[in-house]
């Protein structure tokens, strides 16, 4: 397969061929498939009206490609398979399923507004679904006993945008993660407006209690992948 960076803003045009959007007004979805390397494609319903989290963002499908690298690749199988998987801030819950479909068992997280959301898109994947996925609510910062004991692996994409939910998205990374606990964070790295600062900021609170490396974009998918879309693997400091 032949290399490629892509701009974050032309990543959907420029992969047209793989992540089709085909409309469905009377429903108010419309639909994004992902093709998987083995040619099963992924749908996902996206809401024509919501919220930030109804919608597939570039990021999320980054991430949801790199679950399928070679970095997840071991002699004994997927890295992911029979693991315990939670994602944050799933809103589509993409990620998350496409960590299901590769044997993870996932919980998939967010806000009471996107549950239904996610548990359609669950629903609409299960045929492709080798682990387990159900969705619940998660809000950060609050408590998070019920997804005790520590996840195997915490994956977040596009979750750091705004200022106020910075502390509480650390306190919940806190309490979730333990010392074998795998975090991959995916995020646009954005110039407007505050998002610098934003960004600044949760790499400062970030280093009080984690330790973390970029995944270098050469080990990010071949073809799904763009210099200002970064993969952070995060573990909490001994
Ligand atoms: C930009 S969207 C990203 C959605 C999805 N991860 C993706 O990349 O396609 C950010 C998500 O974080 C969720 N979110 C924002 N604040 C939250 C909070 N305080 N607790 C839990 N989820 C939150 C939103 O509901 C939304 O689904």
């Amino acid at each position: 397969m032949m290399k490629q960076t892509v701009n974050a803003r032309s990543l959907n045009a420029a992969h047209a061929y793989g992540l089709q959007v085909a409309m469905a007004k009377p429903t108010g979805y419309f639909t994004r498939q992902l093709e998987r390397g083995d040619g099963a494609v992924l749908s996902i319903r996206q809401l024509i009206s919501g919220d930030v989290g109804c919608v597939v963002w570039d990021a999320a499908i980054v991430l949801s490609k790199f679950l399928e690298s070679r970095e997840f690749n071991h002699p004994g199988g997927h890295l992911l398979s029979g693991k315990r998987v939670l994602e944050l801030g799933a809103g589509t819950g993409i990620v998350g399923i496409m960590a299901a479909t590769l044997g993870a068992n996932v919980t998939v997280t967010d806000l009471e507004d996107v549950q239904d959301l996610m548990k359609l898109n669950i629903q609409c994947n299960n045929h492709l679904i080798t682990g387990s996925c159900q969705a619940k609510v998660l809000k950060w910062g609050e408590k998070a006993e019920e997804f005790m004991p520590n996840p195997d692996y915490i994956l977040m994409a596009d979750c750091i945008y705004y200022e106020e939910s910075l502390d509480p998205l650390l306190k919940t990374l806190k309490d979730l993660s333990g010392s074998n606990t795998y975090i991959f964070c995916c995020y646009e790295q954005r110039t407007m407006g505050k998002n610098p600062e934003i960004e600044n900021m949760f790499f400062e609170l970030l280093k009080l209690d984690f330790e973390f490396q970029e995944v270098p974009l050469e080990k990010h998918d071949e073809e799904y992948r763009s210099e200002d879309i970064h993969i952070l693997q995060i573990c909490k400091k001994a």
